[in-house]
């Protein structure tokens, strides 16, 4: 099993003390090429569950009272921090919803990703810097020379969602996170941007797809999870039935909602 999440609590403390549940009773399984869709309404526990995976929340606040997290077996828990850095980027790769928010406003694109493949790869500046173009390429970025060249506000969103995406998947990890990859986009970029998401990460390799919408776990997932006050409400191994006919009264509510907009 690539991830087994086992009855996973994650709550916040703030500094009167008081404690947020944020995630509660969480158990959830990916294997190898499995798209797996959470879904919920806005404060579910959505991007808890998914930035907990890659131990990736600031803690504090965040804490866990309970469960477990396994990497192929291994606990990411309990993991060395060192260790953790170690399989970030090069076997857990995210995606997040602002690229700004990872990617650094002070450096050049190229040479972001350059860094990125030097830290987990053993070869050289030259390899990497082939590496990085061939993957602005590969993400469609026009005229990739140049581009490498660019601050990422010096790119449109759509382009830098696209840099995000080739940081996240060129070295080729073995679980995608990717949180509400595409919301900030436009409607039309959005839909390439799910494409190449789709297109560019390896057969082998599960991906964990955060998003409100619907209409992106109907493309692109395998299976589901739907959130609500932090817990998982109902799991489906058929996105397609579980459109027909969800079976909690909350999913319902939102595959009616989904409807209702798509006949907008
Ligand atoms: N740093 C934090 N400190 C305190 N509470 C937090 C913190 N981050 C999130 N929460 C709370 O945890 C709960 C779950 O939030 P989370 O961001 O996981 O939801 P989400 O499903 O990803 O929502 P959205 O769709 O808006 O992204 C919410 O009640 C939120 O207010
Ligand atoms: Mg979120």
């Amino acid at each position: 099993m690539l991830l087994e999440i086992d009855d996973l609590s994650v709550s916040y403390r703030n500094d009167e003390g008081e404690v947020t549940p944020a995630a509660v009773d969480v158990s959830l399984t990916l294997e190898r090429g499995q798209v797996l869709g959470i879904v919920g309404e806005s404060g579910s526990g959505k991007s808890t569950v998914a930035m907990s995976v890659a131990r990736l929340l600031p803690s504090p606040p965040a804490f866990y009272p309970k469960g477990r997290i396994l990497l192929d077996g291994v606990d990411t828990l309990s993991m060395p921090l060192a260790q953790l850095r170690s399989i970030r980027g090069k076997r857990i790769g995210v995606i997040f919803q602002d690229p700004m928010g990872s990617l650094s406003p002070l450096h050049r694109i190229g040479a972001q990703l350059v860094e990125t493949i030097l830290l987990h790869e053993k070869i050289s500046k030259k390899a990497a810097e082939a590496m990085a173009l061939e993957w602005l390429a590969k993400v469609g970025i026009p005229d990739p020379l140049t581009r490498s060249k660019a601050y990422p506000h010096e790119l449109s969103g759509g382009m830098q969602q696209r840099v995000m995406i080739a940081m996240g998947l060129m070295l080729g990890p073995d679980l995608i996170i990717a949180d509400e990859p595409t919301t900030a986009l436009d409607v039309t970029i959005q839909a390439q941007v799910l494409r190449l998401m789709r297109d560019l990460h390896q057969a082998n390799s599960g991906v964990l797809l955060i998003t409100h919408d619907l209409g992106v776990v109907s493309q692109m997932a395998t299976k589901l999870a739907v959130m609500k006050d932090g817990r998982v409400v109902e799991t489906s191994d058929d996105p397609a039935a579980f459109f027909d006919s969800p079976s909690h009264p909350y999913s319902q509510g939102l595959v009616r909602e989904a409807k209702r907009m798509e006949l907008k």
